[in-house]
């Protein structure tokens, strides 16, 4: 079942509340918060306060991406703030294994996100600690940037490595996605579409969910 996970980095700061009113009109069932260091990504965003604060508002599914140098540090704040899976990259300072571990032991679901750059072999050996893989398709840090379509051939990589874990690991897909490109992603493989931009900056969000629904429809009765 496809998921969109709008981006909260992409909504109105100034009416953050009314924005996620939005989503739930939609339908949508996930929210993407992007927390970053200015370490990790040249960019500072939100923290696990920010968190709590979504988890006041909503009972979303709260899809926390972390941008952090060290994420350990902070693993139990943001379960604490009530996030519902928290994804770390592979290329953290932090050894990525042990920090899944520590997410599952935390009770929240754990995500390893790999950058443009990163080959999907850099994650195969973290998959069996995994309920999703974060493909960027954008270098991390901004919301707003146009997808890097190199990044596509990842996916039927990473959705055959994740068949032969036999696990139920969701394909993610962050930066840039669209209406327009929305298909080409998932007929590549993902199932989440992180979506900020594309769809808080529409003219008409419910057309955006419209046309990416009928994507995944259209991409289903392909498969
Ligand atoms: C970038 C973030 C993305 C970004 C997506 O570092 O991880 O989640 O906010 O925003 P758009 O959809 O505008 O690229
Ligand atoms: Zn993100």
């Amino acid at each position: 079942m496809m998921v969109i996970s709008p981006s909260m980095l992409g909504a109105d700061l100034l009416r953050l509340g009314e924005e996620i009113d939005l989503v739930e009109r939609l339908g949508l069932t996930w929210l993407h918060l992007d927390n970053m260091d200015g370490h990790f990504v040249p960019n500072i965003s939100y923290g696990p306060e920010f968190v709590a604060a979504m988890r006041r508002k909503t009972s979303l599914f709260l899809d926390v991406h972390l941008m952090l140098e060290y994420p350990r540090r902070y693993l139990k704040r943001y379960a604490e703030a009530g996030a519902d899976m928290i994804t770390v990259h592979a290329e953290a300072a932090d050894e990525p294994a042990d920090t899944l571990r520590a997410i599952a032991a935390l009770g929240v679901k754990a995500g390893v996100a790999l950058k443009p750059d990163t080959p999907p072999g850099a994650v195969e050996a973290l998959l069996p600690l995994c309920d999703l893989v974060l493909v960027m398709t954008v270098e991390p840090g901004f919301g707003g940037q146009a997808m890097r379509a190199d990044c596509i051939a990842k996916l039927p990589v990473l959705r055959e490595m994740i068949r032969r874990t036999g696990r139920d690991i969701r394909l993610s897909v962050d930066g840039g996605i669209n209406r327009r490109n929305a298909r080409r992603v998932l007929e590549a493989g993902a199932d989440v579409l992180v979506m900020g931009t594309g769809l808080f900056r529409a003219d008409d969000p419910a057309g955006v969910v419209r046309d990416v629904r009928a994507a995944a429809e259209a991409c289903a009765c392909a498969r």
